[in-house]
């Protein structure tokens, strides 16, 4: 069983709401940026080599965020003009279980509701569940999208460091780009129009 014990992290919880993308939806999405069962083999593998680095690449990720001022904005009290530290310590600690469940959870009902709670966490449902109130309400969409790049040319050395040969670790950093873009795909949908997702 996967850590419960993540302040926030409300994975499979009764409380969410459904998401509003069928299994069916999901199908056509998983063809559509060519993800297939050979992508959810070598994901596993990529979770056994980056369980034990999470800390590491969220040390790259939030040190790009960091570098930013426009992208730490989202993390930042614009009262003070201070980044929320508090705040971020909460984030960094749900994506390093996301990191986790990109990898190993099935692609199921269970995982297509924490999309939805992710998709909304980054708009409708922004600082509510670490109480981040100070900071602005929404992660603007293209931001969102252009994240799948950065979030996938960024783990490939440290997919690199688990000694498989080099044709697997391409393999699974291909799943990754994949996986990633599914998610941002499936995120989209509080930001589109009615019909328009
Ligand atoms: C929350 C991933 C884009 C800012 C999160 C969480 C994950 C995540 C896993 C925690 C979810 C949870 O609560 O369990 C991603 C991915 C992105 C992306 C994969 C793009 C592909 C962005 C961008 C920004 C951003 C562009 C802005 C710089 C935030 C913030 C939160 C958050 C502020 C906290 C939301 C809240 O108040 O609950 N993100 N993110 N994210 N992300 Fe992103």
């Amino acid at each position: 069983e996967q850590q419960r014990s993540i302040p926030g992290y409300d994975y499979g919880s009764d409380e969410l709401a459904a998401s509003p993308v069928t299994l069916e939806d999901l199908e056509l999405l998983k063809q559509a940026v060519l993800f297939t069962g050979e992508d959810e083999r070598y994901l596993r593998m990529a979770g056994d080599v980056l369980e034990s680095r999470t800390e590491q690449v969220l040390d790259v990720w939030y040190g790009f965020v960091g570098g930013h001022p426009h992208l730490l904005h989202y993390f930042t009290d614009t009262t003070t003009g201070e980044p929320d530290a508090e705040y971020l310590a909460r984030v960094r600690e749900r994506f390093a279980q996301w990191i986790l469940d990109t990898c190993r959870r099935p692609y199921d009902q269970a995982w297509l509701d924490y999309q939805h709670e992710i998709a909304l966490r980054h708009t409708d449902k922004k600082n509510r569940t670490d109480g981040a109130l100070g900071t602005p309400p929404l992660v603007p969409l293209r931001y969102l999208i252009a994240f799948v790049h950065p979030l996938t040319a960024t783990i490939r050395p440290f997919l690199a460091e688990g000694g498989h040969p080099a044709d697997e670790v391409e393999k699974m950093h291909g799943a990754w780009f994949k996986a990633v873009t599914l998610q941002a795909a499936l995120w989209s949908h509080p930001y589109a129009r009615e019909g328009r997702f």
